[in-house]
């Protein structure tokens, strides 16, 4: 039988077998990172397209090259697979599953449920286990512990259970896997020492911290801090307005400070998986601990109020032109939930785009990375930004600032344009025709 210490010799001479449940936009880049750190990795998912895709050398994910995954494919290096018995062999277990909401607003913790169960199936001495999902703190130690004590091992000698906090930055062409440190926190020292181990042969830092709770909240107040910011330079852009100031100038201004100033930008809301989500696991957290997480309850109200605001904006103007929203022709341009990416999940611009269609306009968009989508059931396809379409269009509506959009054509062409993301900053003709948040 392995022992937990036996890992130490495993991880370095790579003969340790890596495992990643949950092949998304975490899971794979880190797979694709640790098999080219020269381990061999199984990635687990329960979606046979993905693992099928995989299995054929096509990456998904914007971030992760289909060559690379083809070259560790062909080097024994990387395969994936929906067969969970796999798990058995595993020497260290990543778990990158999804942390969503429920309706309520709620944390819903299944999907990391359904994965520890499979790993508590095949639990075995020397074993590695290590938490990455955005969660609450407290759910490494007080909800993962019990379901794999279950399996009647004992943590910390039989085998180890960690909590490191996936930080990556889809599309950030700067920083990727690699150059952003890896806060890692055990359940005991020794759980601590083999999960930085394993991380230190990818990622340029570890950061241990002394426990999983704090790792776990490490991450919450990393994504809390950048929803109240985000929360206060929205807040600022509605002040900026009702005080006939430009917001993008005066953020611009105070960011040229060199310190005690962090640049955040105002936005139609919040999106993504992260930063909508992420603070709500805390809040919900403090409240069973019957304490109010103020700053985080006036963000959420702040930033989720901006959907609304837009569609109150787009109004006004189409009222200065004598049109109503009803009937209009919108082009919106990008829906993704930031620049440069095809992620939809928690976009602002479904809710812009649902509430425009309910009060009867008539929406296009055009996303160059988002093919085709679904606004509350209405199906739409990017149309091409010919100057047809822009020319046909009543308003043109920027609610992602998308690279590769020529802005400066979509104003000397079309009608007058709504930009939310100062994305027509360098637009040096037509000024009169673009309105601003
Ligand atoms: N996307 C980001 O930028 C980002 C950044 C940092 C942290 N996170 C966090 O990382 C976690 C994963 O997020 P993501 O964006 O990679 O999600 P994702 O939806 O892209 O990927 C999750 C994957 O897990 C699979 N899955 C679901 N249930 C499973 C199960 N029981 N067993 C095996 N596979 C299962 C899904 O099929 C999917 O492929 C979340 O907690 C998220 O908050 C995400």
């Amino acid at each position: 039988m392995s022992k937990l210490t036996d890992l130490r010799d495993r991880i370095e001479s790579r003969e340790a077998r890596i495992g990643v449940i949950g092949l998304g936009y975490v899971g794979l880049p880190l797979a694709v990172e640790l098999g080219q750190a020269g381990f061999r990795v199984t990635g687990f998912d329960v979606d046979a397209v993905k693992v099928r895709g995989l299995a054929q050398g096509r990456s998904y994910i914007g971030d992760v090259e289909s060559s690379a995954v083809a070259a560790l494919l062909e080097q024994g290096r990387l395969e994936a697979t929906t067969d969970f018995d796999g798990l058995a062999e595993m020497d260290i277990i990543n778990i990158c599953v999804p942390t969503p909401l429920r309706k309520t607003r709620d944390p819903d913790v299944s999907y990391i449920a359904s994965a520890v169960e499979e790993v508590r199936k095949h639990l075995r001495e020397g074993q590695l286990v290590i938490l990455g999902s955005t969660t609450y703190p407290g759910t490494t130690h007080e909800f993962v512990i019990p379901m794999l004590e279950d399996a009647g091992l004992e943590i910390g000698r039989d085998f180890g259970l960690a909590f490191a906090p996936e930080r990556i930055d889809p599309a950030n062409r700067q920083f990727k896997v690699k150059n952003v440190p890896k806060v890692v926190g055990g359940e005991t020292p020794l759980c601590t020492e083999l999960a930085c181990q394993v991380f230190g042969t990818v990622f340029e830092t570890t950061v241990p911290v002394s426990s999983t709770q704090a790792a776990e909240m490490v991450k919450l107040l990393e994504n809390t801090f950048r929803a109240i910011n985000i929360g206060l330079a929205n807040e600022i852009a509605l002040m900026c307005e009702k005080l006939d100031l430009d917001v993008w100038e005066v953020i611009d201004a105070a960011a040229t400070k060199p310190y005690g100033f962090m640049k955040f930008t105002p936005g139609p809301g919040l999106g993504g998986h992260c930063i909508p989500v992420d603070p709500a696991y805390l809040s919900w957290k403090m409240k069973s601990l019957n304490f109010p997480a103020r700053f985080i309850e006036l963000a959420t109200e702040v930033n989720g109020s901006m959907p609304d605001h837009v569609v109150d904006r787009i109004a006004e103007l189409l009222n200065e032109d004598r049109l109503a929203v009803n009937g209009a022709r919108i082009l919106v341009l990008g829906v993704a939930y930031k620049s440069g990416v095809d992620d939809m999940r928690e976009s602002p611009a479904l809710d812009v785009v649902a509430t425009l269609l309910a009060r009867g306009a008539e929406i296009r968009y055009h996303d160059p990375f988002v093919a085709e989508c679904d606004f509350a059931g209405a199906s739409m396809k990017s149309v091409d930004l010919t100057d047809e379409v822009l020319k046909s269009s009543d308003l043109v509506v920027v609610l992602t600032d998308h690279p590769g959009v020529d802005y400066d054509r979509v104003v000397r062409v079309g009608p007058r344009v709504f930009d939310t993301r100062n994305a027509t900053r360098d637009v040096a003709h037509d000024r009169e025709k673009i309105t601003r948040l």
